[in-house]
């Protein structure tokens, strides 16, 4: 994979990005593990009325050259018609499953969860102006879930080829009660992956940090790779694979 170069229109740091939008900006960081926090804040996105994607770090374009090939490179060989089942974790109202919904020229099948009925509710908004998918097989759902229990959502064990998650890991592990539910997160994302599946969490934490703690969460085999920098930050992908 090479490494990107960010562009600043794919989303500035996390701590720039909160400043100027809600007063209680340091609440959210502080409890980024409560399920009410971000009801309140995509509440707050939304009081403008019209529904617009909100992205943690840099948007779908920014990584949609290093998305589109793994996609195709853990899907079912050609000319297999069956569809490559990818899952978000904790997608917000970020453009990235819509995204690979809409430009994958293989058949895709695009589950979105998140805790926040809010952020599902405005994605669903969302949705209805995205144009049809580039491969008529496509399809995209969206599900409110809590992705540190993805069974008790109904989700089985090997059902996706690809598990994304950007920023969702890191919110878990930022509160004082979160690195519980963040192990949790790991091993139900690897769970639900199939044989050869991989996760990638997209993150602004330092390798040093995340790498131990996936290998005690997940396993060995953490791969870590440099997607860019915004505002002097530097922004990994991790990627754990299910042998
Ligand atoms: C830092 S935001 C990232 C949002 C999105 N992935 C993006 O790139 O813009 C973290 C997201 O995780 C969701 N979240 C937090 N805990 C969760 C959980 N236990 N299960 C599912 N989603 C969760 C929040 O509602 C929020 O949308």
């Amino acid at each position: 994979m090479a490494a990107l170069m960010l562009l600043p229109r794919g989303g500035p740091a996390l701590g720039t990005l909160l400043r100027p939008l809600c007063s209680w900006a340091d609440g959210l960081l502080h409890n980024m593990a409560q399920p009410g926090t971000w009801d309140r804040f995509y509440t707050q996105q939304d009081t403008a009325g019209t529904p617009s994607h909100f992205n943690w770090f840099f948007n779908y374009m920014a990584i949609s050259g290093l998305l589109l090939p793994t996609l195709r490179g853990c899907g079912p060989p050609e000319p297999n018609p069956s569809p490559t089942r990818v899952l978000d974790v904790g997608c917000g109202t970020s453009d990235l499953g819509l995204g690979l919904y809409r430009d994958s020229p293989h058949p895709v099948h695009i589950s979105c969860v998140d805790v926040s009925p809010v952020a599902i509710r405005s994605l669903h908004r969302l949705l209805q102006e995205v144009p049809p998918p580039r491969h008529p097989l496509s399809q995209l759902h969206l599900h409110v879930a809590d992705a540190t229990d993805l069974e008790g959502g109904g989700f089985g064990d090997g059902t996706f080829h690809l598990v994304l998650d950007k920023g969702t890991c890191d919110s878990l592990l930022r509160c004082p009660q979160g690195p519980g539910q963040a192990g949790r997160l790991v091993a139900e994302c690897l769970r639900v992956l199939r044989p050869g599946g991989s996760l990638l969490q997209f993150s602004d934490e330092d390798p040093d940090a995340r790498v131990p703690f996936l290998e005690q969460a997940g396993g060995p085999g953490v791969t870590v790779q440099e997607v860019g920098h915004i505002d002097g930050m530097c922004y990994y992908v991790y990627t754990l694979g299910r042998p």
